[in-house]
């Protein structure tokens, strides 16, 4: 298991592609976007990518139900950190167990840290607490950054914290300025201090927006893209659209087979089942799909400032460990 997930195929373009050599320079990425849009797929394949290139990475996901473990054909996740492969490592984190962890290392010593955690009041007052839990993910996550090995390198070269859906992800990005903001000097504090300072440098850290070539994800992905930049104040480095369809019809084409409304009536595809005129009908719904992908790749491009990365669409290798070697490729 080990050696196929970081080993190259044969004829793969060499690991030096430069998105992930770009990125891979920083030791805190946030990766983010609507719901669904891949943000876990593309966490995996920049996983691959980094490891490929001897960057040893920690894949950090919040309390998912997550899909990582089968895209990287691993045993499923734990709140424990695990070696996947060659320089990969993930964890699933679980707030509880995370601010358990936090609260152990602010209280120094383990039975104090049991006694305060395991009280039934404290417990309710953390879940009462804004931002505490998002806190403790976020931090251990960062935490990371920040350990190093006994001979003094980094245990981890970067942090991939594969952030929930938007709206919580950006909630979540916020906590450590509401910390700063709310809670008197302290290590809680302090922690929260460091964490933001690398957050906001460019240099080390930043936030990577995925999305897909679809009207939604588009009108979401611009407003986000300005929301992190604005109100937070935090550098995006990269965009990502991911299920990239290539075209198959060019815009004449498409403008031909779009413009019978009966080819894309909702039971087309029973009435015509079995006859010439299905291909027709799957040929009209195509167009319109790539129709729709042109204008947001074009709308992207014009009210996106960041160069992005297209990623292919991928059929009967998604969510595979094959398409992630895919992927990582293109990275
Ligand atoms: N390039 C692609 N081609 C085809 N299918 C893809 C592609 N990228 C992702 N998918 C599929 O889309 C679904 C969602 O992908 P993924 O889990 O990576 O999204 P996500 O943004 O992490 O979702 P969530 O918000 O639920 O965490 C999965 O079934 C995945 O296999
Ligand atoms: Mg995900």
């Amino acid at each position: 298991m080990t050696r196929n997930l970081s080993t190259p195929r044969p004829g793969a373009p060499s690991a030096t592609a430069a998105t992930a050599a770009d990125l891979g320079t920083r030791r805190f990425l946030f990766v983010t976007g609507k719901g669904g849009v891949g943000k876990t797929t593309f966490c995996a394949a920049l996983a691959l990518a980094l490891a490929a290139q001897g960057k040893r990475v920690l894949v950090a996901m919040p309390q998912a139900k997550e899909r990582l473990s089968a895209m990287l054909g691993t045993p499923p996740l734990t709140s424990e950190i695990a070696q996947l492969g060659k320089n990969i490592w993930a964890v699933n984190l679980s707030p509880e167990r995370a601010l358990y962890e936090y609260g152990e290392m602010i209280l120094k010593v383990k039975a104090v840290a049991k006694a305060v955690f395991d009280n039934k009041y404290t417990r309710t007052f953390f879940r009462a607490t804004p931002g505490l839990y998002e806190w403790a993910m976020l931090g251990k996550a960062w935490f990371h950054t920040t350990e190093t090995l006994e001979d003094g390198s980094n245990r981890f070269d970067v942090v991939l914290f594969d952030a929930p859906a938007t709206g919580h992800g950006v909630d979540m990005l916020r906590v450590p300025k509401v910390i700063l903001d709310a809670v008197p000097p302290g290590i809680l504090r302090r922690d929260a201090e460091l964490a933001w300072a690398m957050f906001r440098d460019p240099i080390q850290s930043g936030v990577v927006v995925v999305t897909l070539p679809e009207e939604m994800p588009t009108t979401e992905t611009v407003e986000l893209v300005n929301n992190i930049r604005t109100e937070l104040g935090l550098p995006v480095l990269k965009l990502i659209v991911n299920g990239v369809l290539t075209p198959l019809f060019s815009e004449g084409e498409r403008d031909e087979l779009v413009r019978d409304g009966a080819l894309l009536a909702i039971d087309a595809p029973q009435t015509t089942a079995g006859t010439r005129d299905s291909a027709i009908v799957a040929g009209a719904r195509r167009a319109v799909r790539e129709r729709v992908q042109a204008e947001s790749l074009a709308r992207l491009d014009r009210e996106v400032d960041l160069v992005a990365l297209r990623l292919p669409f991928l059929f009967d290798e998604a969510g595979t460990p094959e398409g992630t070697r895919l992927l990582a490729m293109r990275l």
